[in-house]
């Protein structure tokens, strides 16, 4: 597929990965959380003192609590998906401690999603998979000469790779993700192509994106800004960037492709 050159000149300037590790919105979540259980304990404490009798169950107290928790996060300015969260968080644990489930439960629970989105807070990056429309379309942006170099920045449990090596086997593809569990699975799905296929376990603002004839994003809105600088200051002229659903602030892409996937997401790609 004929790709146009990017012309747009960025400031070939050093990035600010330090900017898109921040806490805040963990932080800010925590505290509206704590925030609101004081308030509740708080309207605990006189209604038991009022009328001598607690006035509610721990199912609406954990309703009150999620509402007030929903209503300090908008005011707090929290993005609106943070505002269901902090709706359902506290009658989730509620409803979750009905269950009566041995902790061992719990704790299993705990390290899982630990090992799959410990570093979300730091990254704002979640885990979710590039579609198979998505892997389709990128396997039609690959560079027609064999032997290319592919690198997808937090590559997840390597599903695209493995779709990429599948229909491309003549190029070499490269991982790099921060998260243990869908990194080791993403090393043991591609172990049987180790010639053609590398994936290790790290930050890819670490890497030297300048090898690389095609590098691609699956990301979230937050790091796009740095990373464009990132790729417009290490990529060799010629070499392609893609980014899946998510847009570059401010710098316009030469291509853009509608996928017929269910969220229906769109590549942008720019040739550097
Ligand atoms: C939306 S998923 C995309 C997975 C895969 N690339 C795909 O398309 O199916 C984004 C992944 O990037 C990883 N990630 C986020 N920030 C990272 C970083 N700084 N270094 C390495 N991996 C990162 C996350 O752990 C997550 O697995």
């Amino acid at each position: 597929m004929q790709i146009p050159s990017h012309n747009e000149s960025a400031p070939r300037s050093g990035f600010p990965p330090a900017s898109v590790g921040s806490m805040s919105p963990a932080l800010t979540a925590l505290r509206v959380q704590l925030l609101a259980l004081l308030t509740v304990a708080l309207i605990a404490a006189a209604a038991s003192a009022l009328t001598q009798e607690w006035v509610a169950g721990d199912f609406q107290w954990a309703l009150l609590h999620g509402t007030l928790a929903a209503l300090i996060g908008h005011r707090f300015g929290m993005a609106v998906w943070w505002l269901p969260i902090h709706l359902a968080f506290a009658p989730a644990l509620v409803a979750a401690l009905a269950f009566a489930l041995p902790p061992l439960w719990f704790f299993g629970g705990f390290v899982l999603l630990a090992l799959v989105y410990g570093k979300t807070c730091q990254t704002q990056v979640p885990f979710y998979l590039s579609s198979r429309a998505a892997a389709r379309a990128t396997a039609l942006l690959l560079p027609e000469q064999p032997g290319f170099s592919f690198l997808d920045l937090g590559s997840g449990c390597g599903g695209l790779l493995h779709h990429l090596g599948k229909v491309r086997p003549d190029g070499n593809y490269h991982g790099v993700e921060v998260a243990p569990l869908p990194f080791l699975l993403g090393k043991c799905r591609n172990f049987f192509r180790a010639a053609g296929c590398r994936v290790s376990w790290g930050n890819f603002w670490d890497r030297d994106f300048a090898p690389y004839d095609v590098i691609y994003a699956y990301l979230s809105p937050v790091p796009m800004a740095a990373l464009w600088r990132k790729a417009h200051a290490e990529m060799r002229p010629g070499s392609i960037f893609i980014s899946n659903s998510f847009a570059v602030p401010g710098v316009t892409p030469d291509l853009s492709l509608e996928l017929d996937d269910f969220e229906g997401s769109r590549l942008h790609v720019w040739r550097m």
